[in-house]
């Protein structure tokens, strides 16, 4: 039997993790999964259901009602949650700002890292998060780890938005994705920090098809 591949991209917001994620696994066959929306989708059920955030015992019982599944369709893949496409909803701005709140808890992260691990067990698959290479998929055949100025990420999420009818704020952006990165990176449960054996890209500068190069660059060391 072809032994499945698995392909681990971390990195903080906005760094791109999805964008190209998505095209390797596209580029492969390989499935994708946006762990992020999954902490996204828990969020949005939590602020449905109006479950306080500070309880770390509500949300993992709220988790444990919740189905959370992935879709893919013409236009790329789709979130569900208890079969409800959420695709959209899960990147408003009440849940961007709360995610890291919720996702900081243990018994949450536990959860979702079992559901994960299942998702991968038999697929060659492409996962890009904040804790894939480090707790996820530790032994992982390739970990990537995706990094880019603040200012040049407050500026492709500013971009997107345009793109999208939205126009933000600039540096209320900007002080949104550094306060998630500091949030992220300082927990105490399986922080965002870089694998040991993971390679850093510094994608400031870097367009998308760069950044794909360089890591199917890598990909061809064992593949
Ligand atoms: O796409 P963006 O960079 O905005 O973030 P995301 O990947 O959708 O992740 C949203 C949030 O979920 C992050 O800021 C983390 O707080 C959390 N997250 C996590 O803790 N662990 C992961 N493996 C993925 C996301
Ligand atoms: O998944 P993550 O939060 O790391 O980032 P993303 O959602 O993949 O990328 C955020 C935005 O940056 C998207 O609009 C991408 O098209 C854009 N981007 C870019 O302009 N240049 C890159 N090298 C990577 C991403």
């Amino acid at each position: 039997m072809k032994k499945s591949i698995q392909i681990a991209i971390d990195g903080p917001a906005s760094a791109g993790k999805s964008t190209v994620a998505k095209i390797l696994a596209k580029k492969r066959g390989f499935i994708y999964c946006d762990t992020g929306a999954m902490y996204r989708a828990l969020t949005l059920a939590a602020l449905e259901n109006k479950v306080d955030l500070d309880s770390e015992k509500e949300l993992s019982e709220l988790l444990s009602r919740i189905v959370i599944d992935f879709k893919q369709k013409n236009d790329g893949q789709h979130v569900y949650l208890n079969q409800k496409d959420v695709t959209n909803e899960i990147r408003v701005n009440e849940v961007t700002n709360a995610v890291s709140k919720v996702s900081a808890y243990k018994t949450i992260r536990e959860e979702m890292v079992n559901r994960q691990q299942e998702i991968t067990s038999s697929n060659s698959i492409v996962m890009d998060g904040r804790d894939i290479g480090t707790v996820v998929l530790p032994n992982a055949d390739l970990k990537m780890f995706l990094v880019a100025s603040v200012e040049e990420r407050a500026e492709r999420r500013y971009k997107e938005n345009l793109s999208k009818g939205i126009k933000t704020d600039f540096e209320i952006l900007k002080k949104e994705i550094a306060d998630r990165d500091h949030y992220d990176s300082n927990r105490k449960n399986s922080p965002l920090v870089q694998a040991q054996d993971a390679i850093l890209v510094d994608t400031s500068g870097l367009t998308i098809q760069e950044v794909v190069q360089e890591i199917e660059k890598e990909m061809k060391t064992f593949l």
